[in-house]
């Protein structure tokens, strides 16, 4: 059971040179992090021996981690994202939706794809690998064929158009406490993160009209 009294102050350095000792010993392969803003990764940059092999974090059309992503592809980390669809129908999930985002189904429709794979297919031409969950048989082998087509890049251009919103799924609220050294949202997320509450957008078709101008 998550007793709040329980948690210790984080402390990132020093578990990286735990995780850096299994590698050495060999009983890790890989070692890398997961959730990591552009702060802490590079916070731990600086005092790694052994990099992350990896950072998987949220990542999709309509949030796409600009930031993160070009700080992992100039230092060598690879980028996994996890949600690479939003998540759609997770309980209590009012953020933005991107299989319904009118940009996202454009290029789907001039595609002759489904919503789905042309935001998975996005993920692997941006450099990343992409985590997509389904308990469908249709929509696993939906989501497995995305490799021998691509997106131009008239169509990946599109894709910048589309308006970010940097609004986790999980928000982690039960790590902010004074025992865990994180005392509030933005400090958890570095201020990468809009910890604001759970909001359900009005619908703005603006960035879809931009597109077509
Ligand atoms: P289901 O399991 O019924 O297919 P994510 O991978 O971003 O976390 O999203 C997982 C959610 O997306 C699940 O609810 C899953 O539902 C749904 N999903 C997975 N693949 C597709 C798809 N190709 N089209 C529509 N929804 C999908």
């Amino acid at each position: 059971m998550f007793i709040p009294e329980n948690l210790i102050p984080t402390d990132i350095p020093a578990t990286w040179r735990a995780m850096e000792k299994l590698y050495y010993s060999g009983k890790a392969r890989a070692i890398g992090v997961s959730n990591f803003s552009s702060k802490k990764l590079e916070d731990l940059l600086a005092v790694a021996h052994v990099p992350p092999a990896v950072n998987q974090v949220e990542c999709h059309p309509v949030w796409q981690q600009d930031k993160l992503r070009k700080l992992c592809h100039s230092t060598g980390v690879h980028l996994s994202a996890y949600s690479p669809l939003g998540s759609p129908g997770s309980p209590g999930y009012s953020g933005p939706s991107i299989l319904s985002n009118p940009i996202v189904i454009s290029i789907a429709e001039e595609l002759q794809k489904t919503p789905a794979q042309v935001a998975l297919r996005w993920g692997l031409q941006m450099g990343q690998s992409v985590l997509p969950k389904s308990a469908n048989e249709t929509r696993i082998k939906e989501n497995f064929d995305i490799f021998d087509w691509s997106i131009p890049d008239d169509l990946m251009a599109k894709f910048s158009l589309i308006k970010q919103a940097c609004v986790r799924l999980l928000k982690i609220e039960f790590a902010i406490h004074p025992q865990s050294g994180y005392n509030t949202l933005d400090d958890l997320w570095d201020g990468e993160v809009d910890t604001g509450s759970k909001r359900t957008e009005p619908e703005d078709h603006s960035d879809f009209l931009r597109c077509f101008s």
